[in-house]
């Protein structure tokens, strides 16, 4: 198969990163079929679609015209027996690897034999996700950034079992998405998460230590490193869950005390404060949500 044979692209999972996937797919002109296991979710999906090309309209990047129809090659569904339409899935679900291992044995029953399943997990092992199939040199990682249709990164993960095949696929079909691909081995957190997550990791420490207030350690970020938002705020964006996850296996995986998650995260996840999803975070989202 070469990326010219890949008209339709299985999303599963319609949470932030799912949906921003789905979102881009349709925007490069493929078909959608995006999958989650309630209409709440599907839902919910759609509305960060729906707001976020709200946002290129706005800004004069793209029709109300052409918002429509990229909505319009996007199809929902419960049922994952539906990716069997699927030219490639990418799956996008929670960052469990017993969830991971569950869906991809399920999907490989599911997708015809020719069809590469990425991952778009943040830290997990593709190799593992890939023993879990009957086709371990066809699953490869696809890690996207948020806001997925503004940051132009896609890491390109290859397992010890995938073909270059797959990651070439995958390489290919990251570029007619209009991303920036980068290939990388399959080592937890890959490139940037394994360094950004335990810099985020740090500002939750500091911030718990009191050597600033929430607004005082992202604003110094913001004017002495020149970051684009400040570390919390980032840890809001990303989910203080999904962070959370990324840092347990770092720390599982390399067996370094480097990447213990500050316990504030472990407290904040508990409270239901996971960033902007809940309205809650280091900062208050409320207006936003
Ligand atoms: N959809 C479409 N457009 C969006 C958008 C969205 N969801 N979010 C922001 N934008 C657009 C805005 O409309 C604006 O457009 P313009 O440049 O044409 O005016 C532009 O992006 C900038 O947005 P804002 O002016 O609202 O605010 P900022 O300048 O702060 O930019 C940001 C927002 C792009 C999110 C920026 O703050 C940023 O890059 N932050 C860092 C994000 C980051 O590091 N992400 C990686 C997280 S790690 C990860 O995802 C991996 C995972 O596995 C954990």
């Amino acid at each position: 198969m070469t990326v010219d044979d890949i008209k339709t692209i299985g999303v599963v999972g319609a949470g932030t990163m799912g949906s921003g996937i789905a979102q881009v797919a349709a925007a490069a002109g493929f078909g959608v079929i995006l999958r989650d296991i309630s209409d709440a979710a599907l839902d919910r999906g759609f509305k960060i679609i729906e707001r976020s090309l709200g946002k290129l309209t706005k800004k004069g990047k793209l029709t109300e015209e052409g918002a429509k129809e990229i909505l319009g090659r996007i199809t929902k569904t419960l049922e994952l027996k539906d990716m069997a339409g699927a030219d490639l899935v990418i799956e996008a679900a929670f960052e469990k690897m017993e969830v991971k291992k569950e869906l991809f044995g399920e999907l490989d029953k599911v997708c015809r034999s020719g069809v590469v399943l990425a991952s778009n997990t943040s830290s997990l092992s593709i190799t593992e996700i890939a023993a879990a199939t009957s086709r371990p040199d066809k699953v490869v990682g696809m890690h996207f950034f948020n806001p997925v249709p503004v940051l132009p990164l896609v890491e390109i993960v290859q397992g010890l079992t995938t073909s270059d095949e797959a990651v070439e696929l995958a390489y290919q079909l990251a570029l007619k998405l209009g991303k920036s691909p980068i290939k990388t081995k399959d080592q937890p957190g890959f490139i940037v998460n394994r360094i950004l997550v335990p810099y985020m990791n740090e500002a939750a420490f500091a911030y718990m230590e009191g050597v600033g207030t929430a607004e005082e350690i992202d604003q110094a970020m913001k004017w002495g490193a020149n970051m684009p938002i400040g570390p919390l705020a980032l840890l809001d964006l990303v989910g203080i869950d999904v962070a959370l996850d990324v840092l347990e296996v770092l720390y599982r995986e390399f067996g370094d005390p480097k990447f213990r998650p500050a316990p504030i995260l472990r407290q904040m996840v508990r409270a239901g404060y996971l960033g902007r999803k809940t309205g809650k975070g280091f900062f208050d989202y409320t207006e936003k949500v």
